[in-house]
């Protein structure tokens, strides 16, 4: 039995008996005028953060979303689509595709905006997806990539199935398009024997990467900007419930990668970083495109923040990351 066969029975049973304790995180789904949100769709938010941010919003936009558990955020996407087949979402549990198919007909009796058509509920897999290359504008995956396995973590991770599955994300998505995602992220490795257990790693809870590894793995993947746009807590495995020897705090982390080139010296990562010049002058000119008006910070990303820092100039004052990225900045 591969791994790949206990998620697809985790969620056949999450399809067939909601569980509302599984991946997500109390908090209440981005509130959009008008949408009413059916209560079982609540019960089924299997996702560990959220993926809906007005910035990626744009009108007749091609929409994707991977892995659409009790469609939550597919109908969320529709609501801005308005349109049939505006949001392709995939998902290789029939159980799941059916449980989602149902609450989009429970969605239209409460949103008089809504027809079920708008969303294209496709059988597929994140490893081999759906749709053609370059044909996404915005694409969506939340709380499914943190499970997969990869090249260079724990034994069952000979498989890169994240490699594989942000290379899909990667051929789907047209020039400049955007990868929304929300997964958990570890403060350090999680032990193999627990990254080993399929099913703690189906309920997203032992297969996720440390920060670093994650940004690692989009970067590789050919994304040359990315957006932290929150970090927060998700769960704790402790010694008394795991086989640990400390506790470990789980957050979960949403970010957005754009299908840019990666510069030649790196990849743009954005966690909120920013430069204020208060020097003598009007402003503050680093030679590199980055022009600082005196007193106004400029949002930068990692990479410039750190080369700024390097210049030691006393005039300039380089902000910590935020992990609240919001727009704006130098690349
Ligand atoms: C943790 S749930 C997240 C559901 C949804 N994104 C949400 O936020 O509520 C993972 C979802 O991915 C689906 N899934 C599992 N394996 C998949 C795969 N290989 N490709 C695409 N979806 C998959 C599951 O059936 C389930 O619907």
């Amino acid at each position: 039995m591969t791994y790949h066969s206990t998620v697809q029975d985790v969620y056949r049973q999450a399809a067939e008996s909601p569980a509302s304790n599984l991946c997500c995180v109390p908090q209440t789904p981005r509130y959009l005028p008008g949408l009413v949100i059916p209560s079982i769709m609540h019960e089924m938010n299997y996702g560990c953060g959220t993926t809906i941010h007005l910035q990626d919003m744009a009108a007749d936009q091609s929409v994707l979303y991977v892995g659409v558990g009790g469609g939550l955020e597919a109908l969320q996407l529709a609501y801005f689509a308005r349109t049939p087949g505006g949001v392709i979402a995939v998902d290789p549990v029939a159980e799941m595709r059916e449980a989602a198919r149902q609450n989009f007909e429970t969605a239209a009796k409460l949103n008089d905006w809504f027809d079920p058509s708008f969303v294209d509920l496709r059988d597929g897999d994140a490893l081999d997806l759906p749709v053609n290359d370059g044909e996404i504008d915005l694409a969506a995956q939340n709380c499914l990539f943190n499970i997969f396995t990869t090249t260079d973590a724990g034994s069952i991770g000979t498989q890169g199935d994240l490699e594989q599955a942000l290379s899909e994300m990667h051929r789907a998505l047209k020039s400049a398009g955007r990868l929304v995602m929300s997964d958990p992220i570890t403060p350090r490795p999680i032990p193999e024997h627990l990254r080993n257990d399929e099913v703690l790693r189906a309920q997203c809870l032992s297969g996720c990467l440390t920060y670093e590894q994650y940004m690692q793995k989009i970067v590789e993947a050919g994304f040359g900007s990315v957006e932290v746009r929150s970090r927060r807590p998700y769960r704790m495995l402790d010694t008394h419930r795991y086989d640990i020897d400390a506790d470990l705090l789980l957050e979960t982390i949403e970010v957005c990668a754009y299908r840019t080139p990666v510069p030649t010296d790196g990849a743009c990562v954005f966690t909120g970083r920013s430069v204020i010049y208060a020097g003598p002058d009007e402003s503050f000119d680093d030679g590199k495109d980055h022009v600082m008006q005196r007193d106004l910070p400029l949002p930068v990303c990692d990479k410039t923040a750190g080369a700024l820092e390097s210049l030691g100039n006393p005039h300039l004052t380089v902000t910590n990351s935020t992990w609240h990225y919001a727009g704006g900045g130098c690349c």
